[in-house]
């Protein structure tokens, strides 16, 4: 039998904190008509201290497996794309399967930077495939403005936060995940770094005073790479799953700058129009800029059953991957009442277990 892997979920979740152009350029020397004419991006959400990579992850997932339809229990898969998790270890997905009640679920997290959600679907699509597992969960999720330098405007104004998550289900019905295609250049991984923080230079007071915990990106280097990238990697995708760029209804690209996305339309002798952009409003979410675009290009009516559509990604590493999807879901369950109780479920559980560990904490004399 062959199987095929299928989108049957989706669902995004941004902070409610808004940051516009207007606001940057309060807090460093820049103007709304830079950042306009030089990314495209009017605004971007950023988390409060109450938001997190794991909390934007877990709305993201509820909303998805509400669409889906599908109960926690039965999925067999999570992968957390991510470039800043919750913490080292754990990882971010046990945290997210653990307050879905995922209990089946193994989960593990995934860090190729901005191209994170198409490796994130690579594996798992590829382990639904063969048979591995019936049902997965990939999530991009970030919190990115936690490593902006807010002095430096170079990279300040790009990025955003916020999460975006796919159900995969296993179908015999062709379609789905059609192709895949994921490349690497570690030599260029100094163009875009945060230098501190990991086993190389951990935490310190000097690493803090050098301000060593910030992204650090040499962005006319990343934009050249990126321009490459897109096309080589739109064209090789479409190649693979055997089919001519004629046959795509829609790109979703990576949301990093809208001067990329224009250039890799016009190499690729596409029509902008056929490329989802809302960079504008998120500026760039890294690994959830496509599931969070997907989202909203389902959400706008602009993919249907049948349809072609490419995902293509670029980012630190350098990392860069791309995939064809031959879209087969149709219309999707209103989310709301299933994520409100998910929620609660999830606040019932933390709430029990905290409870339970100063109940032990009493007992043990831990407080004494
Ligand atoms: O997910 C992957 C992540 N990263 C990317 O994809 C980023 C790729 N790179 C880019 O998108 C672009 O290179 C940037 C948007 C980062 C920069 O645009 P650029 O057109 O390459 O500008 P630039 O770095 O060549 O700088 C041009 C000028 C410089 O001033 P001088 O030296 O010409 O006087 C910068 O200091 O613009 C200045 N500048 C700014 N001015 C106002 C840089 N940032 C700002 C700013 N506001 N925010």
């Amino acid at each position: 039998m062959t199987r095929y892997a299928h989108i049957i979920g989706w669902g995004m979740s941004v902070p409610t904190h808004i940051l516009t152009n207007e606001d940057l350029a309060k807090m460093v020397d820049t103007n709304d008509e830079w950042i306009q004419s030089h990314t495209g991006i009017r605004e971007r959400h950023i988390a409060g201290p109450r938001e997190t990579t794991a909390t934007l992850a877990f709305d993201a997932a509820a909303k998805a497996l509400s669409v889906s339809g599908i109960p926690a229990r039965h999925i067999g898969l999570i992968i957390v794309a991510t470039s800043l998790p919750e913490y080292h270890f754990p990882s971010t997905a046990c945290i997210v399967q653990d307050q879905l009640g995922a209990s089946r679920a193994a989960a593990f997290d995934i860090l190729a930077a901005c191209s994170g959600f198409i490796y994130a679907l690579s594996v798992a699509s590829q382990m639904i495939i063969s048979g591995a597992y019936e049902n997965a969960l990939v999530i991009g999720s970030e919190t990115l403005s936690r490593l902006i330098d807010w002095n430096d405007r170079s990279t300040c104004v790009l990025f955003g936060d916020g999460a975006g998550a796919v159900v995969l289900q296993s179908s015999e019905t062709p379609g789905g995940i059609l192709s895949i295609a994921l490349h690497a250049d570690g030599s260029g991984g100094d163009l875009l770094i945060v230098p501190a923080g990991g086993s190389h230079l951990p935490a310190s007071l000097e690493t803090i005073e050098d301000n060593k915990h910030t992204i650090v990106m040499n962005g006319r280097e990343v934009y050249r790479f990126a321009t490459r990238a897109m096309v080589s990697s739109t064209l090789e995708v479409v190649e693979k799953a055997g089919l001519s760029l004629d046959d795509i209804r829609l790109v979703i690209p990576h949301q990093a700058n809208r001067r990329i996305i224009e250039s890799a339309a016009k190499n690729l002798e596409l029509p902008l129009d056929r490329f989802f952009i809302n960079i504008d409003r998120y500026g760039n979410t890294s690994s959830a800029s496509i599931p969070i675009a997907l989202c909203e290009a389902i959400d706008t009516h602009l993919i249907h059953p049948g349809d072609h559509i490419v995902m293509v990604a670029f980012g630190a590493g350098l990392t860069w991957g791309s995939a064809v999807v031959k879209w087969v879901a149709t219309g999707a369950r209103k989310p709301t009442r299933y994520v409100w109780a998910q929620r609660l479920l999830a606040r019932a559980r933390h709430t029990a277990r905290h409870a339970s560990r100063q109940v032990g904490d009493l007992l043990w004399g831990k407080n004494e």
